[in-house]
């Protein structure tokens, strides 16, 4: 495909915070004198004890340690609502859009958020919560949402959001394994029409993480549907009766720079999800400034992030950054592609949205549905696009530039990744020439590199696997409980650098073009997902005895979900069989991890030391069998035939 380069017009140069010239030479800075550098961006931020030190970190294992503003004190709901009180009390904080677009939406304003994110505070500390305890939240994309959070960072505590569409097993393993005390909820969602049983998955997930030790001594549980819930006594309060009476002033708690703020979990190549650290004033200044800049945010711009508070998107550019900020954020409850696939574009109109970020698979769903559910509506108020969770196909984009923005709204192309805590690679609207498919370059003070197998540096125009050869303020800190994992996961690849797992291409322009994961990490729908976290899940069925889970291409999905399934002697594959290990994986991890295709087989390609060769298993699930490679290790390779023939079968 010949690439068009869309060039910076002179509105945006004009308008933007950063032209091509500023970029440079804000660049050039950032990485000659990152502690100048940050020292000044982090003015932006009010300090409750200023820092005297600003980076310190070292990425040589063992002893990899990331420390930013080390000595500085400071709190970020008192960032995200205190401080806006004088110049924007009255100004909209929040604007949610609920799931039905024929019921009412909420406006909060910033005096609004300040007051309920104090009483909820108080609220948590009068029920126990302490500096340093863990509050799991699972609810849905309504206010209280962020109301929550903020409460959490106001005291100290730290909180663990888990995605609504988590299982009640994938929540007991997350509330299990921060020993999280509290859980803030709701009673039931609502996602697309239908509704989520918050409430008790959360009872069941409290039963089962208890079972394993854990303890948790309050359930928050806000009304939201108005479902009859089951309340135990003496552990469940209602929020709305507990908030009731609570006083709204709590002052914000002088946190070091370094205090943890929050929890994430995500998966990885191998075993459980891991709880990413992120810390107080490097993650704040890293989500703040990436939102300002990258989305070039003004006072009065209206902006909205379209994703879910329960991923690091909207931890960071749902609440953190544009509070930090002053923004005005945009909450959305819903689905793209619900009541009807005009839905995004009717919401754009209704609140005149300048700014919208979203995720290459909604497009690539809403591209399908035609073009005439986008060009009914007006779209006149959009300015800036953005893009992120996976690779954006050259034809979404163009298709995105052209339709959704009328070939009128720069689009940027955002990669970073839970661990980083912030946008690391991505074009400025007013700075970036536009390449289809392409991140293009790195934000302030990100020094990415590519690397052979040999972990030999790549120079100039080539491809490889992508590290980052310095810290950056907004990078995670740890794996909550277990610094080792953290070492070997992200630093042990190659000695001193970072690790994405992402594979990536330079071309000759410096521009860098993600070309996706490198190891056994599977993005389904912009979702992250662990191939040996579905495997376990398979493997625990009573009739499954061994699986192997690979990604495969999928049109909408970006990748699919492909199981091959050994089942145990005397049982027989079916599709009741098949039905019935989707639904448990739903179950065991949540219905974006239930496998799209599974593929009975009686055996697996091994290696005579009995590794499954996932290679073989990923070039079968894509139909490319003429590039399988060497077979000739496998301990029997007519297992390879089989399971192409199998496939070929399938379609
Ligand atoms: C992985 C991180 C970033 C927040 C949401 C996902 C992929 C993310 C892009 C992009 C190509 C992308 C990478 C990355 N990814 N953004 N713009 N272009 N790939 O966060 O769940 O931690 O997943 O998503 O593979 O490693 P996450």
């Amino acid at each position: 495909m010949t690439e068009t380069v869309h060039p910076v017009t002179d509105e945006w140069a004009k308008r933007a915070f950063v032209d091509n010239a500023r970029y440079e030479e804000m660049y050039q800075r950032s990485v000659a004198d990152p502690d100048g550098f940050w020292a000044e961006q982090a003015k932006s931020l009010d300090w409750i004890k200023p820092f005297t030190k600003v980076k310190n970190t070292s990425f040589d294992a063992p002893d990899v340690s990331i420390k930013w503003f080390e000595d500085g004190e400071l709190n970020v709901s008192a960032n995200c609502t205190d401080r806006h009180l004088a110049t924007r009390g009255d100004q909209t904080a929040i604007l949610w859009e609920p799931d039905d677009p024929l019921t009412e939406g909420r406006t909060i304003t910033y005096r609004e958020l300040h007051e309920n994110v104090c009483r909820l505070a108080n609220v948590l500390k009068s029920h126990g919560v302490q500096k340093g305890d863990r509050v799991t939240i699972y609810m849905p994309m309504i206010p209280e949402v962020a109301y929550a959070m903020l409460a959490c960072a106001r005291i100290g505590a730290i909180h663990s959001v888990v995605f609504a569409g988590f299982s009640a097993e994938a929540l007991a393993g997350r509330i299990e394994d921060c020993r999280s005390g509290y859980v803030i909820t709701a009673d039931e969602g609502r996602r697309g029409g239908r509704t989520v049983p918050l409430k008790v998955n959360t009872d069941e997930a409290v039963t089962i993480a208890e079972a394993a030790g854990a303890r948790v001594n309050h359930v928050i549980v806000v009304k939201h549907t108005g479902a009859d819930v089951a309340m135990k006594d003496g552990r469940d309060v209602w929020y709305h009766e507990v908030i009731d009476g609570t006083s709204a002033d709590c002052p914000a708690e002088p946190m070091n720079a370094e205090d943890p703020l929050f929890i994430l979990y995500t998966s990885g190549s191998t075993g459980k999800p891991k709880g990413v650290l992120h810390t107080t004033g490097g993650y704040l200044l890293y989500a703040s400034m990436t939102h300002r800049m990258v989305f070039d945010y003004h006072d009065g711009d209206i902006y909205w992030c379209a994703a879910d508070v329960g991923w690091v998107t909207g931890h960071s550019y749902i609440v953190y950054g544009p509070l930090a900020n002053g923004a005005l954020s945009v909450m959305f409850e819903g689905v793209p592609t619900w009541p009807t696939p005009s839905r995004i574009w009717e919401v754009v109109d209704k609140h005149k949205i300048n700014i919208l970020y979203t995720a290459p698979t909604a497009l690539r769903a809403l591209m399908g549905a035609g073009d005439d559910h986008v060009t009914k509506t007006s779209r006149a108020s959009l300015r800036l696009l953005g893009s992120v969770g996976e690779p954006i196909n050259p034809e979404a984009w163009e298709w995105y530039y052209r339709v959704v923005g009328d070939s009128r709204c720069p689009i940027v192309d955002t990669w970073w990744q839970t661990e980083t805590g912030g946008i690391m690679i991505t074009p400025l609207p007013g700075a970036t020439a536009l390449k289809a498919g392409s991140a293009t370059r790195p934000f302030f003070g990100v020094k990415p590199a590519l690397v052979d197998a040999d972990g030999k540096f790549i120079e100039g125009a080539g491809s490889g696997n992508l590290v980052i050869t310095d810290s950056w303020p907004g990078q995670m800190r740890s794996v909550y409980g277990d610094h080792e994992r953290f070492v070997q996961t992200y630093f042990s690849a190659y000695a001193g650098l970072y690790f994405t797992g992402d594979g990536c291409r330079r071309d000759e322009d410096g521009y860098y073009w993600i070309t996706g994961r490198v190891d056994d990490v599977i993005n389904v729908s912009g979702h992250r997902m662990g191939t040996a976290e579905v495997e376990s899940a398979l493997v625990a069925h009573p009739k499954v005895s061994e699986a192997a889970v690979v990604g495969y291409p999928h049109d909408i999905k970006g990748q699919g979900i492909y199981a091959y399934v050994t089942l145990m002697v005397g049982e027989e594959p079916s599709d009741e069989l098949q039905k019935e290990l989707k639904q448990w994986v739903r179950k065991e991890i949540g219905p974006i991890a239930q496998p799209d295709l599974i593929h009975f087989t009686p055996g697996l390609p091994k290696t005579r030391s009995g590794k499954i060769m996932r290679r073989i298993l990923r070039k079968v699930a894509a139909n490319e069998f003429d590039t399988l490679g060497d077979t000739s290790t496998l301990a029997d390779p007519g297992v390879v035939n089989d399971l192409v023939e199998a496939r070929k079968n399938n379609g």
